[in-house]
């Protein structure tokens, strides 16, 4: 049988480049440790390929691999790439298989990519079924032969909506599946491996690295409207070109309008509309919800992609863009982490998040993925992240630059009058808008990813699949003491889990004792 060691100089050995230094050592890391490793490694750093030693130990020691991520179009790309390199390892591409919400492949494949949220319902269905000793178990969820659990974009644990998913994975993976945990964003890396050793009882090494072979030019746009900025990025030789690029909105309405605005101009060049009209037309199903208007924006170098989009046509505008044949792609953030696109920069609108008035500027993590996903390795030497002033801030940096151009002190009666005459034409800020700097905008470049944490509460089903494994609710109250946050919000979180409990005791499906071994009563049920 082939130790971990001899894995480890196999893989080295079969590499299509020469690793850089950290990966080298997340690789001997992963091989070594007993039950994982964490890598936090700034984006574009070639940590796809620590991941693979993951998947590359299962299939050489003919066990299984899962490889999660949080996003549909990562979960495609990464899909790809492992087919590939699959390819390359001598194996078929059926060795991979892909389950994301609205796609299964191969779904009996040793290694599966899938979004984070399949893995887990498995690990709740895979538990529930041992408690229910169903006689007939789905193969498929059983994790006996399963080896590795890469968890790309960890950082997704923090998300105050799904990171429950990446938390309560780490709870219920079976001790003998190791976890390489993998993201660009950690601002706590050391207090994290710490908690998961000392209150989930897994004990990973890390490997961290700070450099980006890519560097990245952050710019302040503050006086250009953002159709003028985009038309200037196309402009010039393919060298000085600032294009493709990958325009952030934060609301898919916007990501229309945008579109819109820019799909008059000049964007590609009359080949390129060419190659993008006939692959268009030999896919030849456009006719469905919103796909008429998306034909129209790619034919003028225009993609656009977000949630509400088709999934077949959001993997067009990817492949377009991946091939170069667009210049702008109008995304949310479905396009925010991980993913590996020709793109040379980043165009930020806005740095705001939120609904109409309660914006507030976007999460250091955040930021730092969407800037990161300029400037990749094969693609360009150096990568360009663009933010933009408001538009009505433009109006007022220009009108300034014009009323400047008058002297206060001059003499002039037709000047004076003029400036005058202005002074009452200022635009200025609206009551109803919200605001952003660019001192904003600089404190996102430096600032320091944000630190892992819990949070929300625990959610029902996890309750009830808990309850089903140990009727004893001291178990919940263990985890629920046990997550990382501070004190205040443990308590928080042990009262609504309280609150919850006695729900479930009101409605009949469990019965709470009290420490004498009494059964608790409500007080509205006497
Ligand atoms: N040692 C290397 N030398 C040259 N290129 C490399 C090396 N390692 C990886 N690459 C290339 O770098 C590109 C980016 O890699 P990858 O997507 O794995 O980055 P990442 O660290 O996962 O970034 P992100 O945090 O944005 O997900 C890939 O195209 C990959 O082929
Ligand atoms: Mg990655």
């Amino acid at each position: 049988m082939l130790s971990r060691e001899d894995l480890a100089f196999m893989y080295l050995e079969q590499l299509p480049f020469e690793p850089y230094s950290f990966q080298e050592t997340a690789i001997f890391s992963w091989f070594s440790s007993e039950q994982g490793t964490l890598v936090c490694a700034p984006t574009g750093m070639g940590k796809t390929l620590i991941a693979e030693a993951g998947l590359y130990e299962a299939i050489k020691t003919g066990k299984k691999a899962y490889y999660t991520t949080p996003l549909i179009a990562l979960t495609e790309q990464k899909y790809r790439e492992i087919q590939a390199t699959l390819e390359r390892w001598g194996y078929s591409k059926y060795y991979v298989g892909l389950i994301t919400g609205n796609r299964r492949e191969n779904p009996d494949a040793p290694i599966l990519v899938v979004v984070a949220e399949i893995l887990f319902n498995r690990l709740l269905s895979n538990a529930a079924g041992k408690t229910l000793n169903s006689s007939a178990p789905n193969d498929s969820f059983n994790f006996d032969d399963v080896t590795t659990v890469v968890m790309d974009e960890f950082h997704q644990f923090a998300d105050a909506e799904r990171g429950m998913v990446w938390e309560f994975t780490l709870h219920l993976l079976p001790k003998h599946v190791r976890t390489l945990l993998i993201s660009a964003t950690v601002g706590n890396a050391y207090e994290f491996v710490a908690w998961l050793r000392d209150h989930i009882g897994r004990h990973l090494s890390l490997v961290e690295s700070t450099e980006r072979k890519v560097p990245l030019t952050f710019q302040w746009i503050g006086d250009q409207l953002l159709t003028e900025q985009l038309e200037l990025m196309c402009r010039g030789s393919e060298e000085e070109r600032l294009t493709p690029a990958l325009v952030f909105c934060f609301d898919r309405n916007e990501c229309w309008n945008v579109a819109d605005q820019i799909r008059g101009r000049d964007l590609i060049s009359p080949e390129q509309q060419k190659i993008v009209t006939k692959i268009l037309d030999d896919y030849g199903c456009w006719k469905e919800g919103a796909g008429p208007h998306i034909r129209q924006l790619l034919i003028r170098g225009v993609g656009i992609h977000h949630a509400g989009i088709l999934p077949k046509y959001r993997r067009i505008v990817e492949e377009l863009f991946q091939q170069k044949l667009l210049s702008f792609c109008i995304c949310t953030e479905t396009l925010a982490a991980g993913i590996n696109l020709p793109a040379r920069s980043v165009v930020l609108p806005s740095i705001l998040k939120g609904k109409p008035g309660e914006k507030k500027l976007i999460e250091s993590s955040s930021a730092h993925q969407i800037f990161g996903r300029a400037g990749r390795p094969q693609f360009d030497t150096r990568g360009y992240v663009f933010a933009l002033a408001h538009e009505d801030d433009v109006k007022i940096a220009r009108w300034k630059v014009k009323y400047d151009q008058i002297p206060e002190d001059t003499k002039d009666p037709v000047l004076r009058a003029m400036k005058k005459k202005m002074k009452k034409k200022a635009p200025v800020r609206r009551t109803t808008e919200q605001y952003w700097t660019a001192d904003q905008f600089q404190r996102l470049e430096q600032m320091a990813p944000d630190k892992l944490a819990s949070k929300g509460v625990i959610p029902w089903r996890l309750l009830a699949h808990i309850l089903s494994l140990d009727s004893d609710t001291d178990t919940l109250r263990k985890i629920a003491g046990r997550r990382l946050m501070s004190d205040k919000w443990i308590k928080e979180g042990q009262k609504k889990l309280d609150e919850m409990l006695i729900t479930l005791h009101n409605a009949g499906f469990i019965e709470l004792q009290l420490e004498n071994g009494e059964t608790w009563k409500s007080p509205d049920n006497g």
